[in-house]
């Protein structure tokens, strides 16, 4: 079933360390990376070696079980467990999915803690729990894919900004799955993937792992997007997300708004897909959505030279807010979400 998906995997679990694939040196340089300290995963975090809501948040997770793995008694060990998973939490701001991993470790911790299990049976079954966000995640983006999927028809034009593909995931990833599924299903779609500036995640990694997998992709600059929807060659929008407010208003990679503008302008749908661990209901609106800053250079010497003047001033906001009226659907593992969103989405966590 899975033949068509050529992916590398973003995140491994060794046992004893954490091999994690550098997302920066793709797609030239395929290198793993031994990480063996909750410190080697913050510091991976904050310099997207991984990066992608939902892969941040499986290397968080297993960031806790590095930190906690040398204490020597249950008491200890739950301390480690919760200093580690507050540490992590201070790497990125923007994708819920870091604080959700990190909760859900927390919260496991407690209930093993609970249950009188020695130190050794403790670390065990924290380190099963990180196994198990994992492998959840990759079952849950098959099914948002096939959910996509029923979004598609053959031969369509579908576009999508950053990264939000198997690199990004455990598996398939979430905007990108549907392209994996038809693929396996014999039908063509015709992918337009943004390259997604400053850091060109689209170009490096999206048109990367598309093309690694035989799926007709065309890459094209952020600034082609309204062209090329003018030419009628884009049916629909995918975009992924790293958190959606209780009003259906989604933060993702700077640029993703615009290209929601655009859609909405050329009657083209716009559509989110993510798993139910990227809603925040108690953010009430993209508004309180915290956006992370990043520095200058990555504008003003992303492709290995200078390429502003000296001294100049720079905004690097590395997400942007749509609100939710430019979005048509939110596609879930639990099915696919319409307006009104705040009602619908209360729904959908409420069964
Ligand atoms: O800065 P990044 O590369 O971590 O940003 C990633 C994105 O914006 C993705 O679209 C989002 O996390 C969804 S990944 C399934």
């Amino acid at each position: 079933m899975t033949q068509n998906y050529a992916g590398l995997q973003s995140v491994i679990w060794r046992g004893d360390k954490l091999d994690l694939l550098d997302q920066r040196l793709l797609p030239e340089e395929i290198v793993y990376l031994p990480l063996t300290t909750s410190e080697d995963v913050w510091e991976a975090i904050r310099h997207l070696k991984v990066r992608g809501a939902p892969a941040i948040g499986i290397a968080a997770a297993y960031g806790v079980v590095l930190g906690s793995r040398d204490a020597l008694a249950a008491g200890e060990w739950l301390a480690d467990v919760k200093k580690h998973a507050e540490y992590l939490a201070t790497s990125r701001p923007t994708a819920v999915n870091l604080f959700w991993a990190l909760d859900r470790m927390k919260a496991a911790a407690d209930r093993f803690a609970g249950e009188g299990l020695s130190v050794d049976g403790l670390k065990e079954a924290l380190t099963n729990e990180a196994i198990a966000i994992q492998s959840e995640d990759e079952a849950t983006n098959r099914l948002i894919g096939e959910h996509a999927l029923g979004l598609f028809k053959d031969d369509m034009g579908v576009l999508t900004h950053c990264n939000a593909g198997g690199l990004a995931t455990a598996k398939y990833g979430t905007a990108l799955a549907p392209f994996y599924l038809a693929k396996e299903q014999g039908m063509n779609i015709r992918v337009f993937a943004d390259e997604t500036r400053p850091v060109l995640q689209g170009a490096r990694l999206t048109a990367f792992e598309l093309q690694q997998a035989g799926v007709d992709v065309t890459l094209i600059c952020d600034n082609m997007a309204g062209m090329v929807m003018s030419k009628g060659w884009v049916d629909a929008v995918i975009v992924g997300t790293d958190r959606v407010a209780a009003n259906g208003d989604v933060a993702n990679k700077i640029g993703t708004y615009s290209v929601a503008v655009l859609a909405k302008a050329h009657g083209i749908p716009f559509y989110v897909a993510c798993p139910l661990s990227t809603f925040d209901l108690s953010t009430p609106t993209g508004a309180e959505i915290p956006i992370e800053e990043r520095n200058a250079e990555e504008i003003t010497e992303g492709f290995g030279k200078r390429t502003a003047p000296q001294g100049v001033k720079v905004f690097n906001p590395a997400f942007d807010v749509t609100p939710h009226e430019y979005v048509t659907a939110i596609i879930t593992e639990k099915g696919i979400v319409t307006a009104p969103f705040e009602e619908n989405l209360r729904k959908l966590f409420q069964d």
